[in-house]
């Protein structure tokens, strides 16, 4: 059942991770997140299940905000720098030298190489298993100018982080995008 249930879990990717900011009384972490999602359009919301061995949920128990910070596959080393190592051992924004500055709407950091950042005030948050589940309503965001005008088609200089598990990324090359629309669309 574990190996099998760990396969059906593995098969939950290919997705679009996160990497939560977090911070509490001065003290940022940054968390990578692959198990995030949006909620709702209005208001705007996003729900993220945090682990609770994880540094970022005992200092999210006490945070008022956190943001979602997405960085593409040029910077992929910093899904696996801020999800593979725990902020309760490692000052991670020091040790890896990853921009940050303060967010603009809520007390939180936002990562300066992030081509979408969501700030969030935390509006819920309930257990669920080992994780618990963080609604956010989203206060304010950036978008990358270059990426509001091209969506998320990868091109030359750009390729959206495709996250495979583990610690896999695709490489998105020559890909072919279809379209798939019912007769009155
Ligand atoms: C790509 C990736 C996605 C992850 N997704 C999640 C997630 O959605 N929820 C979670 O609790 N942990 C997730 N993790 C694990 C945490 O990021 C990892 O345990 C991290 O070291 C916790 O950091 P912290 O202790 O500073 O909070 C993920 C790790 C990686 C590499």
């Amino acid at each position: 059942m574990d190996e099998e249930l760990r396969r059906a879990f593995g098969l939950y990717y290919p997705g679009i991770p996160a990497i939560v900011g977090v911070r509490r009384k001065g003290e940022a972490n940054l968390m990578a997140a692959g198990w995030h999602m949006p909620v709702s359009f209005s208001p705007p919301m996003w729900a993220v299940a945090i682990g609770h061995a994880r540094y970022t949920y005992t200092l999210l128990r006490e945070a008022e905000a956190f943001t979602l910070n997405f960085v593409d596959l040029s910077h992929a080393m910093r899904y696996m720098e801020t999800g593979r190592v725990s902020g309760r051992d490692v000052d991670k924004i020091r040790n890896f030298q990853i921009p940050v500055r303060d967010a603009r709407s809520v007390d939180s950091v936002v990562m300066e190489e992030a081509y979408l950042i969501l700030e969030c005030r935390k509006v819920w948050q309930k257990k669920a298993g080992d994780h618990d589940v963080v609604v956010g309503e989203i206060l304010d965001l950036h978008v990358d100018p270059v990426r509001m005008q091209k969506g998320n088609a990868p091109d030359d200089r750009w390729h959206p982080p495709v996250y495979m598990g583990g610690s896999r990324f695709a490489v998105w090359k020559d890909v072919e995008i279809r379209r798939f629309t019912l007769p009155e669309d």
